[in-house]
């Protein structure tokens, strides 16, 4: 066998790829069948206009690195993005300044508590640990370039912007909602300050980070800005790079870890896929060198995770063999 030819054959077995079309489309269909009357779980309530979410809404969206696209559902309803721009905020600040002085100031440990704990930072002499969590996330935007909050804002729509292909925009009423509700964000962001870990104003931080929590996004959106990190920083649908290869690996190492709070853990187990889930019920998924999932059903389970979005992530990475750590596609049932 020549060298070209056992390459080849040697990156087919790591990575896989994905089912032909017509498969993916009935896997898609099969399971937003089978959760669409599922209403397990809650609409998140704490910021007061996420309660307004209709919770019958339920959409999915693979896109493939190659720039396919397969969808049912609600994948064009729009939906704030939340604690999903954490992942994205970090790829671009670690773009912009270097993923050393995110790994350095921030952390890249999962904190094992809750996604807005006070107690995590207590606990490691003002460390947030990471980016993916509401402190680190506060901390890596104050890392975000720009002279003024304005600058920096405008730096991540723009950033955002590109993972998604399109102009986002800011839900001014998601916006205004948050800000008479996030008392402890701010609370976070001042003991952060205390602790010399961030030396930009600390609430107008809280405005930057709120604004990037309330950019609209789709299912179909969150699709092709995972399919970004999938294909080593090409956005699938415009073709352009927007960060490097190297910051999407260490963005997808650290979802792997933390992108689901403190059941990151038991997410890697069953689903096997760096993650990032929101507070209004979307999910992104990624299987490097393959493509990446969108997700949006807004009843949560008790870590915040959307419990359909949960469901559909666990049945489609196993029936389309996403799974990192699967060399098969396997099918099994979801566990209770
Ligand atoms: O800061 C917050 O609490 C929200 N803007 C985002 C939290 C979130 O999405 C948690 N996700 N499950």
């Amino acid at each position: 066998m020549v060298g070209a030819e056992r390459e080849s054959i040697t990156q087919r077995a790591f990575t896989g790829g994905l089912p032909a079309d017509a498969f993916i489309d009935a896997t898609l269909a099969d399971i937003h069948r089978r959760y669409l009357g599922l209403d397990d779980g809650e609409v998140a309530d704490y910021i007061p206009i996420l309660a307004e979410a209709d919770p019958s809404r339920f959409g999915l969206s693979l896109i493939e690195s190659a720039g396919a696209v397969h969808e049912i559902g609600d994948a064009d309803l729009e939906f704030s993005i939340q604690s999903i721009s954490k992942a994205f905020v970090f790829a671009l600040v670690c773009q912009a300044r270097s993923t050393e002085l995110v790994h350095e100031r921030v952390g890249v440990n999962n904190t094992g508590l809750p996604f807005n704990s006070v107690m995590a930072i207590e606990l490691n002499d003002g460390k947030p640990l990471n980016s993916m969590v509401n402190a680190g996330a506060i901390a890596t935007t104050a890392l975000m370039p720009g002279a003024t909050s304005a600058e920096k804002w405008e730096n991540i729509r723009s950033g955002l912007s590109r993972f998604a292909g399109r102009q986002l925009r800011l839900d001014g009423r998601v916006y205004q909602s948050e800000m008479e509700a996030n008392q402890r964000n701010k609370a976070l962001a001042r003991l952060l300050e205390s602790y010399g870990r961030i030396i930009t104003d600390p609430l107008d931080t809280v405005d930057v980070y709120t604004r990037q929590c309330s950019l609209l996004v789709t299912a179909h959106d969150l699709a092709v800005m995972g399919a970004t990190l999938a294909d080593g920083g090409i956005n699938p649908l415009t073709r352009s790079r927007v960060v490097s290869a190297e910051v999407a690996r260490d963005t997808l190492a650290l979802l792997a870890s933390c992108g689901m709070y403190e059941n990151s853990g038991e997410w890697l187990f069953e689903i096997g896929l760096p993650a990032k889930s929101g507070v209004s019920g979307g999910i992104v998924a990624i299987a490097p060198g393959k493509g990446a999932l969108g997700t949006y059903s807004p009843r949560l389970d008790s870590a915040g995770n959307s419990v359909r979005g949960q469901r559909a992530c666990f049945h489609i990475s196993r029936a389309l063999g996403m799974n990192l750590f699967a060399s098969n596609a396997v099918e099994r049932p979801w566990k209770g």
